[in-house]
């Protein structure tokens, strides 16, 4: 079935000028980016939404690192978009992420991974509304 993704391209990727890189491998794979904006996170929004990592050790890194920078979040959209934006984006460290995948090209550590994606169409219903309202998506 054709679902919704919601996609950040991470400071690391911004940093070394690679939107458009990233964004021709998600295209190329067919997925359709039917919302986007460059936009700098708030610490509020980036705790808000890695809430779910709180307790974990490396959540003040990480706020910390996705707010050094600017962010380009997105829709993406296509066939089974989830998963197929999953294996696109490759495993979360870049040291175990297959060839051909936007980490194994692209990302640093497994902090400075370059994309975000979310991990179920549930998850990426309330990740898609935390950043874009329904007449931003235009598919
Ligand atoms: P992401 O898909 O954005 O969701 C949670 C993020 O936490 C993950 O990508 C990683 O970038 C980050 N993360 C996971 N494990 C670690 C770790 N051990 N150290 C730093 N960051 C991490």
């Amino acid at each position: 079935a054709v679902q919704r993704t919601f996609s950040i391209i991470k400071p690391d990727a911004t940093n070394r000028n690679l939107t458009g890189a990233i964004n021709a491998i998600f295209e190329k794979n067919g997925l359709r980016i039917v919302a986007q904006k460059r936009i700098e996170m708030t610490q509020k929004q980036a705790e808000t939404f890695y809430a779910v990592h709180s307790e974990r050790p490396f959540f003040g890194e990480l706020v910390e690192f996705m707010t050094s920078a600017p962010v380009v979040v997105q829709v993406l959209e296509g066939e089974n978009a989830v998963l197929k934006h999953r294996e696109v984006m490759g495993a979360t460290n870049p040291a175990e992420a297959a060839e051909g995948t936007v980490r194994k090209e692209f990302a640093l550590s497994i902090g400075e991974n370059s994309v975000h994606g979310s991990d179920s169409e549930e998850n990426a219903a309330i990740e898609i509304a935390q950043f874009f309202s329904g007449n931003e998506i235009v598919g």
